[in-house]
């Protein structure tokens, strides 16, 4: 079955007497089910950062990097931009299905009863430094919330896990907003169950309570459509932390804590905050978009362009491409001139046409857009990659569940490639 020659092994094909399962997936993707080479051929494969290997079968969002295309449970993410709310997504993502009216209502009227945090949480939100990243409070937070919620840890307990849900989207606003009080100086603002949870959120966050706060729509739709953007992306490195650390079975609040802690890299999410730090220094440095693009090529310097590149699209990210209207929109109605924008705009246009990024596949992805509308609406740049978790929860919670749910799942655990010393005789310290 292996052509065995200078290290290299070829698999040969699936007519020989040996052979590897295939899995086809409904969009045609293929696997090859390795599963038994280890036990039956002592092989093992090697794939840093998993880019050729699948952990598992999943039936929530497809991505296709060739086309652009990514859909939740079957349905397109620009319909889904324009006509459905962040809570309508997250129930479609951990139930599979679009809520009829009346389980939308019933789902929202379950998140608005739960986002109240239990008084004693507020005492661990006082305990942070002043200053302290709002990434570090809202994992920490979300892990502590499993200590008051331990009735619920059974993974196996689909009503459990239906509360541990709910209470987790109902509470993460209400956790990120006191994050950003603390960090601040202010007074917490409890939620307002009147409103929706975009708007609740935007309360929360930059409401006082010595004066009315005015919710404007835009800027809660803005906020909703982000939300609804950022909402799952199949087996990314947060979702598959998610992923690896419930299938120990630990618990869904401990699992998405290990996800938050994954997403603050500035790889992954902590890209957003990353970009306007990055557009901001052009700025000041003059605007030279040449001098950055040449900086990025230079392969003696670590300078990445924020906001470009991705694993998986390799034509265009499509989240990018309604974020790229939607900021000169929301922008434009909120009466802001945002001079990162231009610079945003240039970079892009000389990237697009530079040789290095078109060789490379690089577009720019979701947080390359992102970061200019959250600063437009008012946030805090280092409350961006927050954001981003409350919009990526429903995505972990729907993957945690279908990992629990699937008879196929094992404990996660890689194997290696082990290239240490051989054994060795161990010398007494005055021998060393
Ligand atoms: N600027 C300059 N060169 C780049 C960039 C970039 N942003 N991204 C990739 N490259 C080059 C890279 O140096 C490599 O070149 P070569 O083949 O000559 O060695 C080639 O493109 C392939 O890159 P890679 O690092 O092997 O690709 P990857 O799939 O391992 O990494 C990535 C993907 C997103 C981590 C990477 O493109 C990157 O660091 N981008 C900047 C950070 C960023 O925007 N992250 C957000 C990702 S999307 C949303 C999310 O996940 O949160």
């Amino acid at each position: 079955m292996f052509n065995t020659s200078e290290g290299e092994i070829t698999l040969i094909n699936e007519e020989t007497d040996v052979s590897f399962p295939t899995v086809t997936g409904t969009e045609g993707d293929i696997g090859i089910d390795i599963s038994k080479l280890r036990t039956e051929h002592h092989r093992i494969t090697l794939d840093y950062g998993f880019a050729n290997t699948a952990g598992c079968r999943s039936s929530i969002t497809y991505v296709n990097g060739d086309t652009g295309e990514l859909r939740y449970r079957g349905y397109g993410i620009e319909d889904l931009a324009a006509k459905a709310t962040f809570p309508e997504v997250a129930y479609l993502l951990i139930n599979g299905e679009l809520p009829t009216k009346v389980e939308l209502e019933d789902y929202e009227a379950e998140l608005r009863r739960h986002t109240l945090l239990n008084e004693e949480m507020k005492r661990m939100f006082d305990a942070f430094p002043r200053g302290a990243h709002p990434m570090g409070i809202l994992s920490a937070a979300t892990a502590a919330m499993s200590t008051f919620y331990e009735r619920y840890h059974n993974p196996r307990d689909e009503a459990s896990v239906k509360e541990s849900t709910i209470r987790l989207m109902a509470k993460l606003p209400t956790v990120a907003a006191f994050a950003y009080k603390k960090s601040i100086g202010q007074p917490y603002m409890y939620p307002r169950n009147e409103l929706d949870y975009s708007s609740n959120f935007l309360q929360m966050m930059f409401g006082l309570p010595v004066e009315p706060y005015e919710i404007d729509p835009v800027v809660a739709r803005a906020l909703d459509v982000l939300l609804i953007l950022h909402a799952d992306h199949e087996q990314n490195c947060s979702t598959a932390t998610v992923r690896l650390v419930g299938s120990s079975e630990a618990n869904l609040f401990a699992s998405v804590a290990g996800g938050m802690n994954a997403l603050w890299g500035p790889l992954h999410g902590g890209a957003n905050s990353a970009v306007i730090a990055m557009l901001t220094h052009i700025d000041e440095d003059g605007g030279d978009v040449d001098k950055y693009i040449g900086k990025a090529k230079d392969k003696d310097d670590p300078f990445r362009l924020m906001g470009f590149g991705h694993r998986v699209y390799k034509n265009f990210d499509p989240r990018a491409t309604i974020l790229k209207d939607y900021a000169a929109d929301v922008l434009d109605r909120l009466g802001v001139h945002d001079p990162l924008l231009d610079i945003a705009l240039k970079l892009e246009e000389h990237a697009l046409t530079d040789d290095y990024f078109v060789e490379r596949k690089l577009y720019p992805n979701v947080d390359f857009y992102s970061g200019m509308i959250f600063r437009s609406l008012g946030f805090p740049v280092r409350m961006f990659t927050v954001l981003f978790a409350i919009g990526r929860l429903p995505g972990w919670m729907a993957q945690w569940k279908e990992m629990i749910e699937d008879p196929d799942t094992r404990i996660g655990r890689p194997r290696q490639v082990y290239a240490g010393y051989t054994e060795r005789v161990f010398p007494s310290v005055d021998e060393r």
